[in-house]
């Protein structure tokens, strides 16, 4: 029993002076590995009566349970010792600016869908999305354009193979289907604004198979011609970041709208270089109109309650004006030298409050 309490003593003081987890490791086999000094008492209880070895046993299993918690405990907190000391060396100061040169460029697609996007969420607008792959009636039929309308001509449709249940499937020839969704699904009042990317079975200098487009929607029981105006004026001033610019509402037609328009901006060309702002010239930038009543119909929404406007524009065309990108092509070509050039800096997220463009 003396031989007991000496090895318990020695025992846990080893454990106790461990400072290190191999020093721990060692206290465990020295008292209770295989030739450890408990595992060894341990081996004297054979030889022992049956009572003796009883009452010498069962005080042999305390000690090295013991030990063995001591062990334990001693092992959590070295762990944690060790934890905090690799904590204290990794540490990063999160504080530290980034260097946004190596986190590359944001696409000046991406940056001007945010800028758009800013500006239309200020004026109470949420995004929508629908897919690239569509059918029939939500990009042609319900948007008034039926079979045989000479303006599926105008759209060079990509089209799919022939479905077993009849009819095609399509890629988008415009962001314009998801007004059809968006007015099926939800009631008004709506205002919604749709950025993606729409195809057209068309290739050239000004256009690519595939490009992007804004859409944006507004249904209400009092919405009128004055409220697409200014809410596009107010678009537009923001947009290029020019009070003075001049718009112009120009007749046109759209199967969806009654009446269509289609808006130019003022531009002037001194010296070859064009400016947006006052000046002689005019650009288009954007289509929109009042929503056609059968548009309204198609989609379970009453004409003689509601009604509302819808625009659409193609990024690549805005972005170009703004930036001054002169080929449409070269948005697609994924030139690193283009991208840092045109490119954004990341983290700067566009604000009206903070500026658009920095
Ligand atoms: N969907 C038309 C196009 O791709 C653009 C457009 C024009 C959308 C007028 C509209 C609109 O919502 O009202 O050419």
């Amino acid at each position: 029993m003396q031989d007991l309490d000496r090895i318990r003593a020695e025992a846990l003081a080893a454990v106790a002076a461990a400072t290190t987890p191999e020093q721990l490791d060692a206290a465990r086999v020295a008292a209770l590995g295989k030739k450890g000094t408990i595992s060894g008492l341990m081996k004297n209880l054979g030889a022992m009566d049956p009572e003796a070895r009883k009452a010498a046993g069962a005080a042999m299993n305390a000690v090295r349970d013991e030990v063995a918690a001591a062990l334990d405990g001693a092992k959590a907190v070295l762990d944690a010792k060790a934890l905090e000391q690799r904590l204290s060396r990794e540490r990063i100061d999160v504080t530290l600016p980034a260097r946004p040169e190596s986190l590359g460029r944001i696409h000046p697609i991406s940056q001007t869908i945010e800028e758009i996007t800013a500006i239309f969420a200020q004026m109470g607008f949420t995004v929508a999305e629908g897919p690239d792959i569509e059918d029939d009636f939500h990009n042609f039929t319900a948007l008034n354009i039926p079979p045989e309308h000479p303006a599926r001509q105008m759209h060079d449709t990509f089209y799919f193979g022939e479905r077993v249940e009849g009819g095609r499937h399509l890629l988008r020839t415009h962001t314009s289907p998801v007004q059809i969704r968006t007015m099926l699904s939800d009631k008004p009042p709506i205002r919604v604004l749709v950025p993606g990317r729409t195809y057209r079975c068309d290739s050239d200098m000004t256009h690519t198979p595939m490009f992007h487009q804004v859409e944006g929607l507004v249904i209400d029981e009092a919405t009128n011609m004055s409220h697409l105006k200014g809410c596009l004026i107010e678009f537009v001033r923001a947009f290029f970041e020019v009070d003075d610019v001049p718009v112009r509402f120009r007749p046109s037609f759209f199967p969806f709208t009654e009446p269509s328009a289609e808006v130019d901006i003022g531009c002037s060309r001194e010296g070859g270089e064009l400016k947006i702002g006052p000046g002689a010239g005019w650009l288009e930038i954007l289509g929109c109109g009042m929503v056609h009543p059968n548009v309204l119909r198609n989609c379970g929404i009453d004409p003689d309650r509601y009604q509302g406007f819808a625009f659409g524009m193609g990024v690549e065309r805005v972005a170009m004006l703004k930036y001054g990108i002169p080929d449409l092509r070269t948005f697609f070509d994924s030139d690193l030298r283009w991208l840092k050039h045109y490119g954004f800096v990341p983290l700067d997220v566009p604000t009206l409050s903070g500026g658009l463009t920095r």
